[in-house]
């Protein structure tokens, strides 16, 4: 494991085509993605601090136990909290995989008095990432949650990027009146702030211009919900961790169960997972 950041713990996952992820264990955080084609997928903010604590700013933050703001701090504690490497190994059926773990803590405990298990596997191939989760409750009482993966991708040019897949779909914008509307568009274009969820969405969507002109492909598995997000200019200007024109490098496609909440019955385990693959 090497050091990164301001001295934290980061696995280096390599699969043999040169594909590569570095996940920090604070937060489980995915910061960096290297495809096979040498592109990188994922846009990190160079303001981000890396203080223990803090969220990671770009990569793949983990959202649970709760989306958005809330009685836990904003998108939940798991981002912001160690987690512990269980497992890192190369598959004979050809894909590196690195698993982490969480459980409740007195802390974790403190602000969400649940007992459970998480589970996160990362699972690389070489062009394409699959990120994967099991929460268990291993208490005595149902558990309820949001989770969740807030990804941002890396593009070039926020003008040239479309998400297809979603017309028709139902959504709230939370920036307007959070009515539900109807998605008419085919190709989704970002020219302004954005923050809606797509309830119940389609399972795959597209996303064309990321970095080097590529697209992806975003399918999810147990997971009701999707978000586009962007910032845009000034909300950009008054988050501290994020560069003043760095929403023209980034757009989020969230994947998970984030308007609607998980229950789970003791002894339960939930499972979802994501998988980004180059188009
Ligand atoms: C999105 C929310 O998922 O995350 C936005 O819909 C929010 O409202 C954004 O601004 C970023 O959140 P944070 O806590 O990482 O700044």
């Amino acid at each position: 494991m090497k050091r990164g950041n301001n001295d934290l713990p980061c696995i280096e996952l390599r699969h043999p085509s040169g594909a590569q992820l570095d996940v920090y264990l604070h937060g489980a955080h995915a910061v960096s993605w290297r495809s096979a084609d040498g592109g990188q997928n994922l846009f990190m903010s160079s303001k981000t601090d890396f203080k223990p604590g803090c969220p990671i700013r770009g990569g793949i933050p983990i959202v649970f136990p709760q989306f958005g703001d809330g009685p836990l701090p904003k998108h939940g504690f798991a981002r912001v909290t160690g987690w512990d490497l269980l497992d890192t190994r190369l598959h004979e059926s050809g894909y590196a995989e690195a698993r982490l773990g969480l459980h409740e803590t007195a802390e974790t405990m403190q602000v969400w008095p649940q007992e459970f298990r998480m589970e996160i596997s990362f699972r690389l191939k070489a062009q394409e990432l699959e990120v994967a989760l099991a929460v268990m409750n291993t208490g005595k009482g149902e558990i309820s949650f949001n989770i969740g993966l807030h990804t941002y991708f890396l593009v070039d040019d926020i003008a040239k990027v479309m998400v297809s897949g979603l017309a028709g779909a139902r959504l709230m914008d939370f920036l307007g009146s959070r009515q539900e509307e109807k998605e008419g568009r085919e190709k989704i274009t970002i020219d302004r702030e954005t923050d809606r969820v797509y309830p119940n969405a389609p399972d795959r969507v597209l996303l064309h211009g990321i970095a080097g002109g590529r697209g992806i492909a975003i399918e999810k598995y147990g997971m009701r919900d999707i978000v586009i997000w962007n910032p845009w200019i000034e909300k950009s200007r008054r988050m501290e961790d994020f560069g003043d024109s760095d929403y023209l490098s980034m757009v989020c496609v969230e994947t998970g169960n984030l308007r609607g909440r998980v229950t789970l019955e003791p002894g339960a385990t939930h499972k979802s997972s994501t998988t980004f693959t180059l188009a």
